[in-house]
């Protein structure tokens, strides 16, 4: 249930086995898989909802146009943790993808493992330092080289909602935690699920850390979950935080059987609820349901977080293979990758923004735009903030000691704000 360390098990490993490991990872099976033209990757990934595999799409004619191979490796299950046990698996095998989607701080340590193709001759040649936003090249490097391209910038702190059920019930959309409670009252007295919520873990902290966000503000919000400081993590604000998220619970179809991100999306749009708390990947699926972002389904900040920015870098990492034809493809996918053209197709489909601040939004919809406006006021006031719901905030292993706490206290009879304070300082210092 609760998302464990991708990489706890590996990295328990022995450096020595660990090497043995990367060279094992030479098997003729990934060798023969090689086309005579431009070889060929296997890609993992978790973009398995209707607008996530039509971003994939993207890339696989991408590559291909490009005399690529690509051999899907796509493992179902939003957030990436099924994905994540199975890279891990295969890489213990000695015989892991040529490319996975790896993001935050799961990079450092694969990394650290030694798993992953250096792409600095890449990086170097296309100025990826010039080309990237400092907050993103930070991420992408491993001891100062890069070792993963990013995709896109994803916000993770959007409000989605159906403005003919508000209208329905008079309720205005929220722009602070107080409106947001008022609007829930009228929906709910008018016989409206207020809010859908998928049954993941890391679903229930997408929506803890918007509220962690507009109670504490970006500067505490990072001191928290980034700088793990225990006064911020056992204090009254996060008594606070803890107090409104279980407020919430009375406005939730809480689900006792699996439920995905997007089936949520869909109950939103479909009119079965009023509104979802979720990164703007939701854009991508309500784009492949025929709705007009912005206008079908509104997109507003995550209440009292407007003029924040909670950042998810989706990205690739390359891992390592001693045939000269291997990384060449690799290269030429993280080149792919970072080519406006590229840039612009995929986070249409995807719900996000280019990475690169040079590529022309003209034809993205009204919530990408104001993504983009949002994130670039961000980056001048420093009101960016990583999510800790994907992985961008901190170590996997703090991050599931953190999923424990908040999910434990989000499922209780007996909910005690305070004591879940406590719990979640005491837990992220055992775990870091
Ligand atoms: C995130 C990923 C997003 C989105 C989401 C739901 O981890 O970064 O791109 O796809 O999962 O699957």
């Amino acid at each position: 249930m609760i998302k464990k360390s991708p990489v706890g098990t590996v990295r328990k490993l022995t450096l020595s086995f660990t090497a043995a490991l990367v060279v094992s990872c030479l098997s003729p099976a990934v060798l023969s898989a090689e086309t005579d033209t431009g070889g060929e990757v296997e890609v993992l990934h978790w973009w398995t909802a209707k607008g996530e595999m039509n971003a994939a799409d993207v890339l696989q004619h991408s590559l291909e146009q490009q005399g690529i191979g690509w051999k899907n490796f796509a493992i179902a299950g939003g957030g990436g943790e099924s994905a994540m046990t199975v890279l891990k698996s295969r890489a213990v095998s000695g015989n892991p993808p040529s490319a996975a989607q790896l993001k935050g701080d799961d990079l450092q340590e694969w990394g650290m493992l030694g798993f992953l193709t250096n792409l600095n001759k890449v990086a170097d040649a296309e100025h990826w330092d010039q080309l990237l936003p400092p907050v993103i090249s930070r991420i992408m490097k491993y001891q100062g080289h890069y070792v993963a391209v990013p995709v896109n910038i994803h916000r993770v702190n959007w409000l989605w909602v159906n403005p003919n059920l508000m209208q329905q019930a008079g309720a205005t959309v929220p722009d602070s935690l107080d409106a947001f409670f008022v609007a829930a009252e009228k929906l709910k007295a008018a016989g409206i699920v207020p809010v859908a919520l998928g049954s993941d873990p890391w679903q229930e902290v997408t929506l803890f850390e918007s509220i962690a966000l507009a109670v504490l503000g970006p500067v505490d919000y990072r001191r928290a979950f980034v700088e793990l400081d225990m006064s911020q993590l056992g204090g009254d604000k996060m008594v606070e935080v803890f107090r409104r998220f279980i407020a919430m619970r009375q406005y939730i179809d809480v689900k006792t059987k699996a439920m995905e991100w997007s089936d949520a999306s869909a109950m939103v749009v479909h009119g079965e609820a009023a509104m979802q708390f979720m990164g703007d990947w939701a854009k991508g699926e309500l784009t492949a349901m025929g709705k007009l972002p912005g206008q079908d389904i509104l997109c507003i900040p995550a209440p009292g977080t407007q003029g924040y920015f909670t950042y998810n870098i989706d990205s690739f990492a390359f891992f390592k293979n001693n045939s000269a034809k291997h990384l060449k493809a690799q290269e030429m996918m993280a080149h792919t990758i970072l080519t406006p053209d590229f840039q612009r197709q995929f986070n249409l489909a995807k719900g996000s923004i280019p990475v690169r601040h040079d590529v022309s939004l003209a034809g993205f919809d009204p919530c990408s735009r104001a993504s983009a406006e949002a994130f670039k006021n961000s980056e001048v006031h420093n009101t960016l903030v990583p999510s800790l719901s994907q992985g961008l905030a901190t170590s996997s292993y703090v991050q599931a000691a953190i999923f424990d706490v908040v999910t434990d206290f989000f499922h209780s009879k007996n909910a005690d704000p305070e004591q879940a304070a406590h719990r979640l300082a005491r837990a992220v210092k055992s775990a870091r």
